[in-house]
């Protein structure tokens, strides 16, 4: 990294699904970090566009003026605003891309377009005290409720997609299956909590069979389905009665099917860090089974602080503020023809 500059302050903002954050970064360490959660697509059992895009609207200035003044620093302070510009949903990027680029030509500061994905794995690099960061060449496995993606990291920029789910994302999964036995959503972090109470070798499930790298969840929400209509045919109170051993059993075919890829991909590799990130990755059974395999196949894994693993801003902040470091030329950041890409890659 050339140039590095000794104090930066970084506004980074992020609004590409439901949750609306603004954080602000001193160099690498984080001063603020806020994320307002929308809780209005609980009662609809997933997160709903068009509702998305108004909370966004409703919360971008409180959320932003909150991370200010939880880090203490006024808005001429600023170096530059980081934002998310894509993958998300267009309505919601709209929301954050829009004030990120009034503010950075208001303030006449540089403003700099963030990749979601990237920001996931990057998010490694944010400087906390106790954690060591990986180093390159690692993998960097992000697994959420809108992300199951393998990435071959070789540097901050120079990464590739190595697998991908091809249809559900991993946390859809543990939703959807939540949402079969009746559970509120998110149903990710209930299944969880009550897989550890059950047996996991209680009712198998079958693995499906993708080639490479690649997810398909799917099919296992469909045979989560059409198994528990049939026990709740023989028994009404087949839920209530075994909700621990199927939520044990679900969590357990889950995290074989994540940690078989995981296994492959560094067969393929030659890597051996691996660097978790996404909402998933606070699952137990996930977590536990990295930890062993570090013992087990000798294998480095980092698990950051779950405020930096699940959507928020603080992620978009340590990209845009390693960014604007690796530019001799500050003001090339100044593109405000730049846009909101729902499709992006990384
Ligand atoms: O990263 P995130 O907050 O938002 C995005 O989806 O981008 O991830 C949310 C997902 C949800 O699907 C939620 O059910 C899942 O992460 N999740 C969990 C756990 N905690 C959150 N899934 C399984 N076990 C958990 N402990
Ligand atoms: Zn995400």
């Amino acid at each position: 990294m050339n140039n590095t500059i000794t104090s930066t302050y970084i506004l980074a903002i992020e609004s590409s699904c439901d949750d609306t954050a603004a954080a602000v970064l001193h160099n690498d360490k984080v001063l603020s970090n806020v994320v307002a959660n929308q809780d209005i697509h609980q009662e609809y059992g997933g997160v709903v566009p068009e509702l998305a895009s108004r909370a966004h609207q409703q919360n971008i200035v409180p959320v932003v003026t909150a991370a200010l003044r939880k880090a203490n620093i006024d808005k001429n302070q600023l170096s530059a605003i980081a934002f998310t510009s894509g993958p998300g949903l267009l309505g919601s990027l709209l929301v954050g891309t829009s004030f990120a680029k009034s503010f950075a030509m208001g303030l006449d500061i540089p403003l700099i377009d963030v990749n979601h994905m990237q920001a996931h794995i990057l998010a490694h690099f944010i400087d906390e005290e106790g954690y060591s960061k990986p180093t390159f060449p690692f993998l960097g496995v992000t697994i959420s409720g809108g992300h199951t993606q393998i990435v071959r990291v070789d540097d901050y920029f120079t990464m590739e997609v190595i697998g991908q789910t091809i249809d559900d994302a991993v946390g859809e999964a543990f939703d959807k299956s939540a949402k079969i036995l009746g559970l509120p959503y998110p149903g990710g972090p209930l299944i969880d909590k009550y897989a550890q109470l059950g047996d996991p070798k209680a009712f198998p499930f079958t693995k499906p069979k993708v080639g490479g790298l690649d997810f398909s969840f799917s099919g296992l929400k469909t045979q989560i389905m059409y198994f528990v209509q049939k026990q709740q045919l023989a028994d009404p109170s087949f839920i209530d009665n075994r909700r621990d051993d199927v939520c044990a059993s679900i969590q357990y075919t889950i995290v074989n099917i994540l940690m078989d890829k995981i296994k492959k991909a560094v067969k393929e590799t030659g890597i051996t860090q691996i660097a978790i990130g996404g909402g998933v990755s606070a699952n137990s059974g996930i977590r536990t089974a990295l930890k062993a395999s570090e013992s087990k196949y000798g294998w480095t894994t980092y698990l950051p602080k779950f405020q930096y693993t699940t959507d928020n801003a603080a992620m978009i902040g340590i990209v845009g503020y390693l960014k604007y470091n690796s530019l001799s030329d500050k003001n090339s950041y100044q593109d405000l023809g730049v846009s909101a890409q729902s499709r992006l890659k990384i």
